[in-house]
């Protein structure tokens, strides 16, 4: 188990490039990995983005032949745990109805009608509702795979796959809750190969142009 604290993981995190072939991760390490992304800030608490992870080596296998760029496909294979940021369509989420079924977990009464009001005007107001979840998807993704790094595993951010060809697997297979339901992110997480890793030097711009102190 690492000791290191977050600004150790934050300044030793790599992404990774090849997984070990042979994963012995457990799945308690890989459920404390995805509620680190539970609990990610969202806007008004709304939490517009749910996790398909995929364990099973078969569907990692038919993700990997066409749901993902060529080169991104052996590091689905290989990782322990691909994970499918999923969220709703605004037509399907913009209801009071869902509002409500979401809000009434922690609201009640008087103060639960408020809220699902509220909340309804707002994100009414948000005219790129698909670019909305995305940025969470994003977030989410930021605090699963510093968990990842913390527990000893590592993770990669993966933008090069094929949006209709995951979302008609994850329909097919009837792990998407609904019709609405749509893949926006992916990432794998898993042991890295520590024999093919490279030691990475962090390309980053330097700090004077990253910043500007306003005093
Ligand atoms: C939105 C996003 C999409 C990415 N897509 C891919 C990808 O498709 N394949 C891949 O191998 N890495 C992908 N990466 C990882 C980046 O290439 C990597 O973070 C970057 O080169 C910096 O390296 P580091 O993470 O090792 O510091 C992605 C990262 C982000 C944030």
């Amino acid at each position: 188990m690492s000791s290191r604290n977050l600004t150790n993981i934050i300044n030793e995190r790599v992404s990774v490039v090849n997984y070990n072939k042979k994963q012995n991760v457990s799945e308690d390490k890989i459920l404390q990995i995805i509620d680190a992304g539970r609990l990610a800030p969202s806007s008004v608490g709304l939490e517009y983005i749910r996790i398909i992870a995929v364990r099973n080596q078969e569907l990692k296998n038919k993700l990997a032949k066409t749901g993902f760029l060529p080169s991104n496909s052996q590091k689905v294979i290989d990782c322990d745990t691909v994970l499918l940021f999923v969220s709703s369509k605004k037509e399907n989420f913009l209801s009071k109805e869902t509002l409500t079924k979401k809000l009434s977990q922690v609201f009640k009464g008087e103060e639960l009608q408020h809220r699902v009001d509220g909340y309804f005007g707002f994100l009414n107001t948000i005219k790129d509702f698909d670019g909305f979840c995305e940025s969470h998807a994003y977030l989410t993704s930021s605090f699963v795979g510093l968990e990842a790094e913390n527990l000893g595993l590592g993770a990669t951010w993966i933008g090069g796959f094929i949006p209709s060809e995951i979302n008609n697997i994850i329909k097919e297979e009837k792990l998407a809750i609904d019709k609405f339901e749509n893949t926006i992110f992916t990432m794998c997480i898993g042991e890295y190969d520590i024999n093919q890793q490279p030691n990475k030097i962090k390309k980053r711009v330097a700090m004077k142009d990253f910043y500007k102190l306003v005093k």
